[in-house]
């Protein structure tokens, strides 16, 4: 395998996930699983790696987030950098940095490149009309107007361009233009913006997207979108926006501009790096992967993402280049996955549908996740997540597969050998042939892994997993255990050095559960090219085993599809104080409570209500016993129609909250509320 001699040095830069909103589980399936697998691979192959990544903090987006929340948009990256960094560290992705663009480094960085470019005068200045809205006074993105189309009369039209008829316009034909953040009408103003000519580097492109393809194979789907775009003609791109949140234009008279996310965002991977340098303090760190000519650069990304990735970085880093400075490498390859959905829809956070990363983590373990993930990666088409198959891949293929494997031979080697590795005195064609598959299988993988195969190589995986299952059945150790000791000896030899291979290509999908196994072993990692070999000697001594999957029960899995919803927006319907206040809320005092026969979920209560007593039933039995409600002052709706349950009157509802185990919480008011006190 000629990966195993040349040692290369690796470049891997994950999309920069914008830090307005948690990262999901379609995320991990994009951008990230794929590539923390691929470098976990590589480490353990023995090449120098350099995992970047980071937060997206600039862009419109967040700015919007920040004002309907009333706070700065810095309260809004700080949050969600946290969150997702959190999430990352729990999905176990080995990032060798996770930065974030708004550091002082990556203004800098962004700068740099911005005047470097206007010192070589590609920039051009160009005078615009754009939607203003007077409201929230500013220059109003493409995608937050809305107005009808002067063609067609579709009345969803984008402000210069309509989906519906496809046709391109002028925004001031626009009929009727809305602002989608105010709903005002917004004005067309005067503006200059710089303007990048990409257009320029077309033909220089098409050449080196084409010589990468031809050299390191690119993925379908990728050439398909650049084709896409070169056919239609590159064109210039604006370089700024009139925003007062991102990267400032470093230019006199150009207060209120700021560079474009997109042409800052792709800098983030770089400024990264530079602060990755500061942190290991070797400064020339980043220049020995970024402006190495011998750097393998790999950019993972979701489909989304290709035009930034393939088109308008590559033309960056060239332009720069032009200008003599140090030599920047482009992307050797850029394998963008498509979507993961969730359950057959798309994820949508305003729907209420599919499940945030940092969610998931406190109801399961990473590496079942990864696994399943991974063996259904959006390689070529689409792929959804579901909880169904989450679990069967969990219980059929972790647990029955892979973890019955494990367990049957360790518990082989404690009860017959010592928990050693035995000495073997004969082995049969069966144990070769075994023998053989382990030095196969690493071979066949890191092969797709280096394709970015990645769904592929995951399949390997457990083949091999499958084909120990059947080499230790067709076996039989437990006849032979009684009839021919060194039979059994072999099987177990070679069981164990199945594990120990299992162990190591299994790595980069399971890595908190290869370790553990790798601690079983007593054993540590050797180089991917070795672990086919022969790794434990005989006489070697094995420490205790534990159980690697634990099987997910068909409840826990029902559950957690009933709290799907339907995917559908849910409309929340204004109301005004008025409304509001036809709601009686008042503090009161528990001071009885009783179980009703027959009923798990409800309880008789007895409250105080300061004026009067009142009798209300409860739907809180399965998370308070009566006892420890006496005397706990509540909140109750007075006004409430009565009504029967169970046969039995309730004056009233108290008021609780859903908890993240499922149970409920009552809400409380402090000692000193008197009971009948309005709450307002
Ligand atoms: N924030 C973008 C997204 O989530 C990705 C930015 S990638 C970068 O789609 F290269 F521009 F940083
Ligand atoms: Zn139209």
């Amino acid at each position: 395998m000629e990966s195993y001699v040349d040692r290369e040095k690796v470049l891997v830069t994950s999309a920069l996930p914008y830090a307005n909103g948690p990262i999901h589980l379609g995320h991990l399936s994009g951008a990230y699983l794929p590539a923390d697998i691929y470098v976990r691979y590589k480490r353990l192959n023995g090449d120098d790696v350099l995992y970047i990544c980071g937060s997206d903090e600039h862009g419109v987006p967040i700015t919007i987030t920040a004002d309907k929340e009333g706070v700065k948009p810095q309260v809004i990256i700080d949050r969600f950098h946290e969150i997702n960094k959190k999430a990352f560290d729990q999905f176990g992705m080995s990032f060798d940095i996770y930065s974030r663009t708004s550091i002082p480094e990556h203004h800098e960085t962004a700068k740099e490149f911005f005047t470097n470019y206007y010192n070589q005068k590609l920039l051009n200045e160009k005078k615009t009309f754009q939607f203003y809205d007077e409201k929230v006074k500013m220059f109003l993105p493409d995608r937050y107007v809305e107005g009808t189309c002067p063609r067609c009369k579709f009345e969803e039209a984008r402000s210069d361009e309509c989906e519906s008829c496809g046709s391109l316009y002028d925004p001031s034909e626009l009929l009727n233009p809305k602002s989608k953040i105010t709903g005002e009408t917004p004005k067309l103003k005067e503006t200059s913006h710089w303007y990048f000519p990409l257009g320029k580097y077309q033909e220089r492109l098409e050449k080196y997207i084409d010589e990468m393809n031809q050299k390191f194979g690119w993925k379908e789907n990728v050439l398909q979108y650049c084709r896409g775009w070169f056919k239609d003609g590159l064109k210039d791109r604006a370089y700024t926006r009139d925003l007062d949140w991102g990267v400032k234009v470093p230019l006199e008279n150009a207060e209120g501009k700021v560079l474009y996310v997109w042409f800052e965002a792709v800098l983030g991977y770089i400024s990264a790096t530079k602060e990755l340098s500061e942190k290991r303090v070797d400064p020339e760190l980043w220049k020995k992967y970024w402006q190495g000519p011998d750097t393998k650069y790999v950019a993972f990304i979701g489909k989304d993402n290709i035009v930034f990735h393939t088109i308008i970085f590559p033309a960056m880093l060239m332009a720069w280049n032009d200008s003599g400075n140090e030599q920047y490498v482009l992307p050797q390859n850029v394998p963008a996955n498509e979507f993961l959905n969730f359950e057959g829809k798309k994820f949508s956070k305003s729907r209420g549908w599919g499940i945030d990363v940092i969610d998931f983590m406190k109801l399961f373990p990473a590496d079942p996740l990864r696994y399943t993930l991974a063996a259904n990666l959006p390689e070529n088409k689409d792929t959804d997540f579901y909880w169904k198959e989450f679990q069967s891949r969990n219980n059929s293929e972790l647990a029955d597969i892979l973890g019955n494997f494990i367990n049957r031979t360790f518990i082989f080697a404690n009860k017959h050998f010592e928990n050693c590795v035995p000495e073997v005195t004969k082995l049969e064609n069966i144990d070769e042939e075994m023998l053989n598959q382990l030095v196969e299988a690493p071979k066949k993988i890191a092969s797709l892994l280096e394709r970015y195969k990645i769904k592929d190589a995951v399949f390997e995986m457990m083949s091999l997993a499958r084909k120990a299952n059947k080499y230790f059945n067709d076996s039989e150790p437990w006849i032979t255990v009684k009839r021919d000791k060194d039979k059994c000896a072999s099987t177990v030899f070679v069981s164990l050095q199945t594990i120990f291979t299992l162990a190591e290509i299994f790595y980069p999908v399971i890595p908190s559960s290869s370790e553990k196994l790798f601690k079983m072993l007593n054993a540590e990692p050797v180089e991917w090219g070795n672990c086919g070999m022969e790794n434990l000697k005989p006489g070697h001594k094995l420490n205790k085993a534990e159980i690697l999957f634990k099987k997910i029960d068909d409840e826990v899995i029902e559950d957690q599809k009933s709290k799907m919803g339907n995917g559908e927006e849910e409309q929340v319907e204004q109301i005004t104080i008025d409304d509001f206040s036809k709601v009686h809320l008042k503090s009161a005092k528990i001071i009885h409570a009783d179980r009703i026969k027959k009923s798990e979920k409800l309880l008789k209560l007895q409250i105080d209500l300061g004026t009067e007593k009142r009798q209300v039933v409860a739907g809180i039995a399965k998370s308070y016993s009566p006892d420890e409600l006496i005397g706990k002052r509540i909140i109750v709706v007075a006004n409430l129609q009565p009504a029967k349950l169970f046969g039995i009157e309730s004056q009233g509802m108290i008021l609780a909250v859903e908890n993240n185990e499922g149970g409920l919480n009552i809400l409380e008011t402090p000692e000193n509320i008197e009971p009948g006190t309005r709450v307002k």
